[in-house]
């Protein structure tokens, strides 16, 4: 994978200087060549300063422990505060969502959804799962060509989701593409200008969630719409709006990363002959080359903490009340727990959680999912009666933190 050159030059230098305390470096720094940046400042110090005021956390033993000790918190609204909006639609989702939220708030948004989520009851979707994704790869045989993140990668998340919400496969197009204008919020490159655009989708997405719910009130259907309104009216722990939102968390959360995932597992494998082989005589490597690619160009690149007392990492200090960023990008790429970390090593000893899904009270609701749908897309491609390749650009990944972006990847069968 190659980072595509950007405007603004990386500003430090790769050979090492003698730092003694941690350097700030802009968005754009960061954005332009993140792996290389992290590798040359993780050796010598345990975080970088941003911009925004954000402290980068890089190793992975500091990552693991900061997750979900004592000395910290989810972040709530001091993030997006710290870059200024104070109010508006963005604000009203970061105030009601269970990502954002701590304790018992976070417990009432995140529990009537749990079950819904659970390994068990995923595993029940994905027959229908594997049905798509072969169907999808096969369709693309006869014309030789295959867009894959807009006709592949996007398409199985989404209708998917789709599926589990009861929500109408026609509204696929609708749905996702404000699901993608929204997210942009969580990853590390809008700027004010765009959040006119990612306020205007977030009032749309909000009020196509609410019309879901209300019209399942009024006619329920035996989907997971119908389930969910009906528990939370029972249990009225959930305001109204907390209602909509977490349907809205679900939306975003299940339909950038997962796309973006399965891009970039595609074209890391297709860059890799001997890797794509291996996969074709093995379907048993299928798991861990989807770990793998995880681990390599996380889809999703960081976890946001607030720090809540002072902490001290490696003789280097961060005041209590600052935003911590958890680089799981860097740390999943950490020497110290991944010997030769640069290597895409289908048989290197995996922990049973993959990191790159969080730990503790906010690990990834949809971790299930979005493990059984990326095997699931990489089994239809690499199982076809076809040979798939690279027909264009190579792979592109860009962001630092949050969820990443993809470029479009054409690949076409032999
Ligand atoms: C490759 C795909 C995915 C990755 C890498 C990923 C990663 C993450 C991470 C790191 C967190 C924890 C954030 C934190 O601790 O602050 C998280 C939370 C979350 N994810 Fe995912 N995710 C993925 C797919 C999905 C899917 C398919 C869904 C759909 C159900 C989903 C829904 C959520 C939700 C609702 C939360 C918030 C959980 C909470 O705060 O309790 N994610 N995800």
């Amino acid at each position: 994978m190659k980072d595509k050159p950007k405007d603004l030059p990386l500003t430090k230098p790769t050979a090492m200087p003698c730092v003694v305390s941690p350097p700030t470096l802009s968005f754009a720094e960061l954005n332009a060549n993140p792996h290389e940046t992290f590798a040359t400042y993780r050796p010598s110090l345990p975080f970088l300063r941003r911009e925004d005021g954000a402290y980068l956390v890089l190793r992975a033993s500091d990552v693991r422990a900061l997750v979900k000790d004592q000395r910290t918190k989810q972040v709530e609204t001091q993030s997006i505060a710290a870059r200024g909006i104070a109010s508006g639609p963005i604000m009203e989702f970061v105030t009601n969502t269970m990502l954002f939220s701590n304790d018992e708030v976070h417990r009432r948004r995140r529990q009537p959804l749990a079950k819904c989520f659970s390994f068990r009851r995923m595993e029940s979707v994905r027959r229908d799962v594997r049905s798509l994704a072969e169907d999808l790869a096969g369709r693309s045989l006869d014309g030789g060509k295959l867009m894959l993140r807009d006709d592949y990668a996007a398409l199985i998340p989404a209708i998917t989701l789709a599926g589990i919400l009861g929500i109408d496969p026609s509204d696929v197009p609708f749905f996702t593409s404000l699901a993608y204008r929204v997210s942009k919020i969580l990853t590390s490159s809008w700027t004010a200008e765009d959040v006119p655009d990612i306020e205007a989708a977030s009032r749309e997405l909000k009020s196509y969630c609410s019309d879901l719910i209300i019209s399942r009130r009024s006619s329920p259907k035996g989907d997971f719409i119908s389930d969910y309104v009906g528990s939370v009216d029972q249990d009225a722990e959930l305001s109204a709006i907390e209602a909509v939102m977490q349907v809205v968390s679900i939306v975003i959360g299940g339909t950038d990363t997962t796309r973006a995932a399965i891009v970039i597992q595609t074209g890391l494998l297709l860059e890799r002959e001997d890797l794509w082989e291996a996969l074709r005589r093995d379907e048993d490597l299928i798991v861990p080359a989807v770990a793998e690619a995880l681990r390599l160009e996380p889809a999703v690149a960081s976890i946001p903490r607030l720090a809540i007392c002072d902490i001290e990492l490696d003789k280097q200090f961060i005041q209590s009340g600052s935003v911590l960023v958890l680089s799981t990008m860097s740390s999943l790429r950490d020497p110290e727990e991944f010997p030769r970390p640069e290597l895409f090593d289908l048989h290197r000893e995996r922990p049973r959680w993959h990191p790159v899904f969080g730990d503790g009270a906010h690990r990834c609701l949809g971790q299930a999912l979005a493990q059984l749908e990326l095997a699931e897309a990489l089994r239809a491609l690499v199982g076809s009666r076809r040979r798939l390749r690279l027909a264009g650009d190579q792979l592109y990944v860009h962001g630092h933190a949050g969820i990443r972006q993809v470029d479009e990847l054409e690949v076409c069968w032999d």
